[in-house]
């Protein structure tokens, strides 16, 4: 493509990102497709010859962004927010733009100088102790799995990087710990390692809706010495994926201390609120783990991939990963080779849109933004409360909350999760806002997460509007028999 078109393009391309931008209110929410329809637009077989750009971007516009579901939205309340900021995505389109592989120091030093500098920011930022470094991993599901892997290769006499686990007489099994409501990404991690999924012992939540109990973790570990396990880790969840409960960090590491375990954080969604000066005793024992993970792409206004794994023994993740081919050795000094630290050996320059972000809202500006999804989730969890026909299954610690609606004359059981089910149907339907379903103790409830830099009172005050209307508007069809609760 000559520098001119890809000038015109580019600049088309930015004007319709703006465009986006400046009123998301045109697109719905969650796409409207059905299933193949995106496939069903596109020929089954690749174009012979070149294509005008020209026709490539309307294609973009009419076919692809209808099936987009839009995490970049303000109305996003589900899951946990991704947010393409402004400075990120500039950031994300000069590092494409730059393409550089910083696989070793020389492949590109900025790539690995930015990483650490940015890394080390977000270290001050988040308040951890400087022996902590930073490593920026693409995903919170490769940064557990490299932690859980190090934790392996600390079992004394197992040597797994060089043996293997396979036909090994006398090995026990290797357990893991997290809570009930841990991310699936630590069972993967299980899986991959050889751990096996059913060596990751779920631990139930205070309450059913907490943090992990702390009191259960220590039997647990307790039977599973008493029964000649080898137990090896702890992952603790601060910011649990469906209630963005906080487990008890500091119990937990006092345990991991007396019993010689890999204390790991998943800190993927919560850990971010750890900015904010009045939320960080909320992760008071979290400056005690081995690792810790928290994604500027779930919370910190950066598009995927993004994810930064803060580790106390760097030297045991480079023992653990590092392999140095022919091809890939250099004599440079007083450098870091990130592929020695992880299980990829190619790495995007995922630094530079953290570091436009870090610089252009500032530390106050990002403390603003965290702080507002708070209080708009607290607001939210307020109407909720003071509203007949809803209750609140759990006050937010952060920006996370569940509820359900619960009409007079609904019985509590499963009509009554069917109930909530068409309600967040409708909602959804609507495409103003996203909300999505979680099971709390067997029962279905309404989740909303707060976590898009765009979002604000109006997008959440919406939610609430249609949800009520949702509510009252079920409720009457039930009366009139327009619509039964048994199951379809
Ligand atoms: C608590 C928690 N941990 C880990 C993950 C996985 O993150 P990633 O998609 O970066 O692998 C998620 C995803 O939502 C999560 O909620």
């Amino acid at each position: 493509m000559p520098p001119d078109e890809f000038r015109a393009h580019g600049h088309d391309s930015v004007d319709w990102a703006a465009e986006f931008f400046a009123h998301p209110e045109r697109w719905p929410v969650q796409s409207r497709n059905r299933p193949g329809d995106v496939r069903r637009q596109l020929p089954a077989s690749p174009p012979e010859g070149p294509e005008r750009m020209e026709d490539i971007l309307a294609d973009f516009r009419r076919v692809i962004v209808p099936g987009i579901t839009h995490w970049n939205h303000p109305g996003f309340l589900a899951y946990f927010a991704i947010s393409g900021s402004g400075p990120a995505v500039l950031g994300e389109f000069l590092a494409s733009a730059l393409s550089p592989n910083g696989m070793v120091w020389r492949a590109s030093p900025a790539v690995a100088e930015l990483d650490e500098v940015v890394c080390d920011w977000l270290r001050q930022l988040l308040g951890l102790p400087p022996d902590f470094r930073g490593l920026l991993y693409d995903y919170a599901s490769t940064a557990t799995t490299a932690a859980l892997a190090v934790a392996r290769e600390a079992v004394p006499g197992l040597e797994a990087r060089e043996l293997g686990l396979a036909a090994r007489p006398g090995v026990s099994a290797l357990r893991v710990y997290c809570s009930e409501h841990a991310h699936s990404s630590v069972e993967k991690a299980a899986l991959l390692l050889g751990i096996g999924r059913r060596n990751v012992v779920k631990v139930p939540a205070v309450g059913g809706v907490g943090g992990m109990d702390a009191g259960a973790l220590a039997r647990a570990v307790a039977a599973d010495r008493r029964a000649g396990h080898t137990p090896v880790a702890v992952v603790a969840t601060a910011g649990c994926t469906p209630t963005g409960a906080i487990d008890p960090l500091a119990a937990v590491a006092a345990l991991c201390r007396r019993e010689g375990l890999w204390r790991h954080v998943d800190g993927a969604y919560g850990f971010m609120f750890g900015l904010v000066p009045e939320l960080r005793g909320a992760f008071a024992g979290i400056e005690l783990a081995d690792s810790i993970v928290t994604n500027p792409h779930k919370i910190l206004y950066c598009p995927l991939e993004c994810s930064a794994l803060f580790v106390r023994r760097p030297e045991a993740f480079r023992s653990t990963f590092s392999l140095v081919p022919p091809y890939l050795r250099t004599d440079d000094v007083g450098v870091t080779n990130y592929n020695d630290y992880g299980p990829q050996l190619s790495r995007r320059f995922r630094s530079l849109k953290l570091w436009f972000v870090l610089r252009y809202f500032g530390r106050r500006g990002l403390v603003a933004r965290l702080r507002e999804h708070v209080r708009l989730a607290r607001l939210f969890a307020g109407w909720v409360e003071a509203a007949g026909g809803f209750e609140l299954v759990q006050l937010p610690t952060l920006s996370t909350l569940c509820f359900r609606a619960h009409p007079e004359g609904v019985s509590d059981g499963p009509g009554l999760d069917r109930f909530n089910r068409l309600l967040l149907e409708a909602v959804n339907a609507d495409g103003d806002v996203f909300l999505t379903p979680t099971e709390l103790a067997g029962r279905f409830a309404i989740r909303l997460s707060v976590g898009h830099i765009r979002t604000s009172e109006h997008e959440v005050a919406r939610a609430w509007e249609l949800l009520r209307d949702g509510c009252a508007r079920l409720a009457q069809q039930l009366r009139t028999g327009a619509t039964a609760l048994s199951a379809s």
